[in-house]
């Protein structure tokens, strides 16, 4: 199932087309897509150029996935269940230059949103999640104290979204939706909307 972003204005396909389903196929991802999608994100921009983005990557039957699934919350393991691929995001607080990073949340973030749009590329399917246990993660994968477990995101291929059970079905037909534009761009002062015509 497609679900395109209702757009007000033509965009990249990439992002048009990306979405997050719950419908996961236990089809495994051929190395050499999942070899690209890390670079992807080995390119992404960030402060300093710090690249403060760590991954675990976990393929449906290792000893990875296993731990990454335990980690996460009754909710997410309900429907990530079959994902063929589960990543865990890691950011490193610490600034080369001395003292915390103070964007590297944000850089972390760059990093997930390029493995988003390469997979896309790639005809596959990601959902990002914010249910999970750090502490369990720091646990299971010995993850230093300057390192924090950030995401985590089911990678693999879509399947139908009749395969999932209960609530998350209609969960998987629901409409996307944004808030609008003028709620989002400002120009002059904050809340006043950017005419840019
Ligand atoms: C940082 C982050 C955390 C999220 N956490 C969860 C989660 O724990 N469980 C879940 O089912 N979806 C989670 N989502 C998915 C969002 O709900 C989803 O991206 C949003 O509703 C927009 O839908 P779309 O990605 O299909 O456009 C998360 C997304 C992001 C970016």
């Amino acid at each position: 199932m497609k679900k395109p972003a209702i757009t007000n204005l033509d965009i990249h396909p990439i992002i048009k087309n990306r979405w997050s389903p719950r419908s996961f196929s236990e089809k495994k991802v051929d190395p050499a897509k999942l070899r690209r999608i890390f670079e992807a994100a080995r390119w992404a921009p960030s402060s300093f150029n710090e690249q403060p983005w760590r991954f675990i990557v976990g393929e449906k039957g290792d000893d990875s996935w296993d731990k990454l699934y335990e980690c996460m919350v009754k909710f997410n393991q309900d429907w990530a269940k079959s994902a063929a691929v589960l990543i865990m995001s890691i950011g490193k607080q610490s600034s080369s230059k001395g003292g915390t990073n103070k964007v590297y949340q944000y850089d972390v973030g760059q990093s997930m949103a390029y493995i988003t749009f390469q997979a896309e590329a790639e005809g596959l399917v990601v959902h990002q999640m914010g249910g999970f246990s750090a502490d369990k993660a720091r646990e299971l994968f010995s993850i230093p104290e300057d390192y924090v477990p950030l995401t985590m995101m089911a990678l693999g291929y879509q399947d139908s979204p009749d395969s999932l059970e209960g609530d998350f079905v209609k969960m998987e037909k629901a409409p996307r939706v944004r808030k609008p534009f003028g709620e989002l761009v400002f120009s002059g002062s904050f809340g006043n909307e950017a005419r840019l015509d």
